[in-house]
């Protein structure tokens, strides 16, 4: 039905921030609040999708409806979403972190004679890249994020040929625009058929339009 558009639909979206240990007490975070990967999936539910949350450390609320699987790092993050699969549509709004601490100690590190820590970072699994990259049990429809701070349609571009997703929506979070943590976001969907500009709205808009045009891919795509 028309209110319920993605009734009997799957969806996975991830959400938040990702926290990589550096040792017991100490992280690397990003300031994702998570609110437009929570609203998505809160838009999902009320469209009728059965949903599984996979959220970074947020202070939000568990959307309604919604299972939610938490967790904290990168690794962790990949692990739940791989056990969420399979999905109709994946939509991958999380704010991973893309370096992790090479061996995160099991003590904390003390301030010593020897100076300060010298960290190594290793990159982190592109959750988004790999399930977009599955032979078996990919998502009809993926979907990734793009957060710049300049050239965002050209790297969006890009970025929707490097991770071989369906769609980008691409922002622009430079400090000005105050969307990383703000309660407004401005997007543009970009698919390999073109760009959609959307006019700068509440997340829970920009969270009820994509709903829509997932919906309307997925009806497109399998109609029942
Ligand atoms: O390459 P970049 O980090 O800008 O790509 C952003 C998109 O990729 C987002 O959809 C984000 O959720 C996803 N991503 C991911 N795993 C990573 C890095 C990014 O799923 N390690």
């Amino acid at each position: 039905p028309q209110d319920r558009p993605l009734a009997g639909r799957r969806l996975l979206v991830t959400s938040g921030p990702t926290h990589e240990p550096i040792d017991p007490v100490r992280y690397i975070a990003n300031r994702s609040s998570g609110k437009q990967g929570h609203a998505i999936a809160a838009a999902a539910a009320a469209a009728g999708a059965a949903v599984t949350l996979v959220s970074g450390p947020v202070t939000l609320a568990d959307p309604p409806g919604v299972t939610v699987v938490k967790v904290e790092s990168a690794r962790d993050m990949l692990a739940a979403v791989e056990a969420a699969l399979p999905v109709d549509a994946a939509v991958f709004a999380a704010a991973v972190a893309d370096w992790r601490v090479a061996s995160a100690g099991d003590q904390k590190i003390k301030k010593g004679q020897d100076g300060a820590p010298q960290l190594l970072l290793v990159e982190n699994p592109d959750i988004l890249a790999t399930v977009a990259r599955r032979a078996a049990g990919r998502p009809r429809l993926v979907v990734g994020f793009a957060a710049e701070t300049e050239n965002v349609l050209a790297n969006a571009r890009a970025k929707l040929a490097r991770k071989g997703c369906d769609w980008i929506v691409a922002n622009d979070v430079s400090a000005a625009t105050g969307i990383m943590g703000g309660d407004r976001n401005a997007v543009h969907v970009v698919t390999g058929a073109g760009v959609d500009s959307w006019p700068s709205q509440s997340k829970e808009q920009v969270a009820a339009a994509l709903v829509a045009r997932i919906a309307a891919a997925l009806a497109a795509a399998d109609p029942r």
